[in-house]
C-alpha cells in the first residue's frame, strides 16, 4: 500500500511540483498555459523546463499543445499528485492504497492515516478525487451551478468547486446526520472516514422495515438542516448493523432551491422503489414526503 506514495514522490522532485503548481495557478487565466508563463513562474531555463515537461506528459500529469502556441494544461494524475502532496505534508494521510471505486464524477481510493496519538495500527480512510469535467464540456456545463458564473473555467476549477461544495455540506451535516466524518479537503480531493458496512444495493437486509424507517428519518434530518441530497439511491447509502450512512454529496441543494420539491421527491422515490422491488414494502410517496417536510422524524 505504502509503495504508491513512495513511488509517486520518487518520480516527482521539487521542480516537477513547481511546474505543476505553475500550470495550476496559470490555468485561472489561460486555457493552455504558455510556456513563457511557466518559465517566468519556475525560473527554469527553457531546455530543462522542456525536459521536465516531456516526462510529466509521459506520466499523464500534463498535456501539451503546439497550436496556436506552445501551451500546457495539468492533467488528472498531476492534479491528484499536487493534492496528495499537500495532504501528506499536512499529515492528513501517510499512504494511498488501491482504487476502490470509479464513479461518474470521481475516483475513490483507500488511504491510510496515522493512528491517533501515534498509538496502535494505522487507520484506513477514504480519499476521493473529484473528476467533474472529465467526460466532456457538456458535463462541466451540467455542474454550472457550482461555477459562480465565471466565464473562463477548466476542469480543475469544476472539480475543485464540486469538492468544496461536498466538503461544506458534509461539515454542516456531521454529526447530526449519519455521514462519514470529513477529515480534510484540498483542491479536488476529500479525505473522510470509511463508511461502515456495504452499499444498500449489494446486500439483502434481514430487517428491511427498520432500515427504510432509518433512511427516511435521516432524509428528514437532512431536510431540517436545510438540504436535499439530490442523488440519493441504493448506490449512495451504506448499511450496517443498526446504522445507515449517506455518501456522495456534491450535488446536494438547499431546501430553498427552485426544484427542491422535485429533487426531494426523486430521492425519496428512489428509496421507496428499491424497498418495493427488493422487499415488497409499500409506502405512499406523498405521505412520506409530507412527514419529512413537517419535520416529523418517522
Ligand atoms: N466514505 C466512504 N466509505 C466507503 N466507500 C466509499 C466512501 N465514499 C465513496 N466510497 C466508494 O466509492 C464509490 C464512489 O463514491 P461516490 O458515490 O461518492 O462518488 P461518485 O463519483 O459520485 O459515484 P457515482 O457516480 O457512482 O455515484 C462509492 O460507490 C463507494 O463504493
Ligand atoms: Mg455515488
Amino acid at each position: 500500500m505504502i509503495d504508491d506514495v513512495v513511488k509517486l514522490f520518487k518520480e516527482l522532485d521539487s521542480k516537477d511540483l513547481r511546474i505543476l503548481t505553475g500550470i495550476e495557478i496559470s490555468m485561472k487565466d489561460f486555457e493552455w498555459v504558455p510556456v513563457e508563463e511557466l518559465m517566468k513562474y519556475t525560473r527554469l531555463p527553457y531546455s530543462s523546463l522542456e525536459y521536465k515537461l516531456k516526462s510529466l506528459i509521459r506520466n499523464n500529469m500534463v498535456i501539451g499543445t503546439n497550436q496556436p502556441y506552445e501551451g500546457y494544461q495539468i492533467y488528472f494524475d498531476g492534479y491528484d499528485a499536487l493534492a496528495l502532496n499537500t495532504l501528506v505534508k499536512r499529515g492528513t494521510i501517510i499512504a494511498i492504497g488501491d482504487e476502490i471505486g470509479v464513479g461518474k464524477e470521481s475516483v475513490v481510493h483507500e488511504a491510510v492515516k496515522e493512528p491517533a496519538l501515534g498509538l496502535g495500527e494505522p487507520q484506513g480512510v477514504i480519499l476521493k478525487f473529484h473528476r467533474e469535467g472529465r467526460t466532456s464540456f457538456k458535463s462541466v456545463k451540467r455542474s454550472r451551478s457550482h461555477l459562480d458564473g465565471k466565464e473562463h473555467f477548466s476542469w480543475i476549477y469544476a472539480a475543485r468547486l464540486a469538492a468544496k461544495r461536498e466538503a461544506e455540506v458534509i461539515r454542516n451535516l456531521y454529526p447530526d446526520v449519519s455521514v462519514p466524518k470529513l477529515l480534510d479537503n484540498n483542491r479536488h480531493a476529500l479525505v473522510m472516514d470509511v463508511a461502515e458496512g456495504t452499499l444498500l444495493y449489494r446486500t439483502k437486509l434481514s430487517e428491511p422495515q427498520w432500515f427504510l424507517d432509518e433512511i427516511l428519518r435521516q432524509v428528514a434530518i437532512v431536510y431540517e438542516k436545510g438540504y436535499i441530497h439530490s442523488d440519493l439511491s441504493e448506490y449512495n447509502i451504506f448499511v450496517n448493523d443498526g446504522l445507515v450512512q449517506f455518501i456522495d454529496w456534491p450535488q446536494c441543494v438547499e431546501t430553498s432551491h427552485p426544484h427542491a420539491d422535485e429533487l426531494l421527491e426523486r430521492d425519496v422515490s428512489n428509496v421507496l422503489k428499491h424497498f418495493k422491488r427488493k422487499y415488497n414494502i409499500n409506502r405512499d410517496l406523498g405521505e412520506v414526503i409530507s412527514l419529512i417536510k413537517s419535520g416529523v422524524e418517522s
